[in-house]
């Protein structure tokens, strides 16, 4: 019998505090005119001091535990993506799982950056697939706040703070249709956030920051995003007609509306929380797919591609029938 990944439940977490462009627009040369028509962003949550991705990440999951009706206990895996893990170790997982108060299940965090979320869906779908799990949660949590240098103004208008989940069961039923997964180490130097205290003497100067050649980034994305699309569609030998979401990665809405022109979807059909959200990294689609739920915008049998892109670069989509 063929074993699929079904979601059961999403769920999402936002800091209180909201960011405005004109908020930003005091620290940096730059306007709400200039974030809005170049990123689509006009807000982003912030953390409050005595939140971590550990803590946003347990809010999200108890949403998508309650959605699926489930005790955590039942859960056989916890895949946590994050760029702002609360230690080195342990995991922020196992902190998760901790906080959730399971005793036996494995726990692990990916670092994919922006695409974590797709990766972990990736990983999960696996271990359904060939039996060695049945609840698989995954989490995407990210403080890019405190990643983001607050006098570059190339980088710190497009993050924002928060935490998304899902929670897949084994099913007999579609399910997740397919993930593709990518990675090429190559672009190391267009985006990435040093780690100082792993820092070797040359690069000790570095400060623990996003550092970033935006358009480089735009470009790569618009043309990866494109070609992840084609394979996704050829895989399941579908056409662009068949897919009924769009769930992009929230970096740019000049990128989002590039991938839904190559897909001929009109953006009524893609799910945007990019302007009040930002960019919050492995969050994001995440974020985006709990709330085309649990608006009921997304119906049982509709058929959502999500696809993401990040530092790395990573890049990667998942096809699934909800
Ligand atoms: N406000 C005002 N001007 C700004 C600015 C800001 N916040 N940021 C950059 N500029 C200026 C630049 O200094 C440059 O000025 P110059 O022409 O006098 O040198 C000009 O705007 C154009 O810069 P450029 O970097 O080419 O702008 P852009 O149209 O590419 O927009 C980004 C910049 C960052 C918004 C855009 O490149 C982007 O979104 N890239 C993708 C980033 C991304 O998604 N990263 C995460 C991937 S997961």
């Amino acid at each position: 019998m063929k074993r699929f990944s079904k979601i059961i439940g999403t769920g999402g977490y936002l800091p209180e505090t909201i960011r405005t462009n004109d908020d930003i627009s005091k620290l940096v040369d730059t306007s709400d005119g200039w974030i809005f028509e170049r990123t689509g962003i006009r807000n982003r949550h912030i953390a409050a001091a005595d939140e971590t991705s550990a803590s946003m990440a347990e809010i999200a999951a108890k949403k998508a535990i309650e959605m699926a009706g489930i005790e955590a206990g039942e859960i056989d895996l916890i895949i946590v993506a994050t760029g702002t893990p609360d230690r080195v170790y342990p995991s922020t997982a196992c902190l998760l799982q901790q906080r959730l108060g399971i005793q036996n299940c494995v726990a692990f965090d990916i670092q994919a950056a922006c695409s974590g979320a797709i990766f972990a869906m990736s990983i999960a779908d696996q271990y359904i697939k060939n039996g060695a799990a049945d609840k698989v949660l995954i989490v995407g949590s990210e403080i890019c706040s405190r990643l983001v240098d607050w006098n570059d103004r190339g980088t710190c208008i497009l993050f924002g703070d928060g935490a998304g989940a899902v929670l897949l069961d084994s099913s007999e039923e579609a399910g997740i249709l397919s993930t593709h997964i990518h990675s090429d180490g190559e672009y190391e130097n267009l985006l990435y956030c040093p780690n100082p205290q792993a820092a070797t003497d040359k690069n000790q100067a570095e400060k623990g920051v996003i550092t970033m050649r935006g358009n480089e980034v735009f470009k790569m994305a618009v043309n990866t995003l494109g070609r992840i699309v084609d394979e996704t569609l050829t895989a399941n030998n579908m056409e662009k007609t068949d897919i009924d979401w769009l769930i992009p990665h929230q970096a740019n809405t000049r990128i989002i509306a590039a991938t839904a022109r190559k897909l001929k979807m009109s953006m009524d059909q893609v799910i945007v929380t990019l302007e009040n959200q930002g960019n919050t990294s492995s969050a994001s689609v995440l974020l985006a797919l709990n709330e085309g739920i649990r608006s009921h915008q997304i119906q049982r049998g509709h058929v959502i591609l999500l696809e993401a892109f990040g530092a790395g670069f990573t890049w990667g989509s998942a096809l699934i029938k909800y």
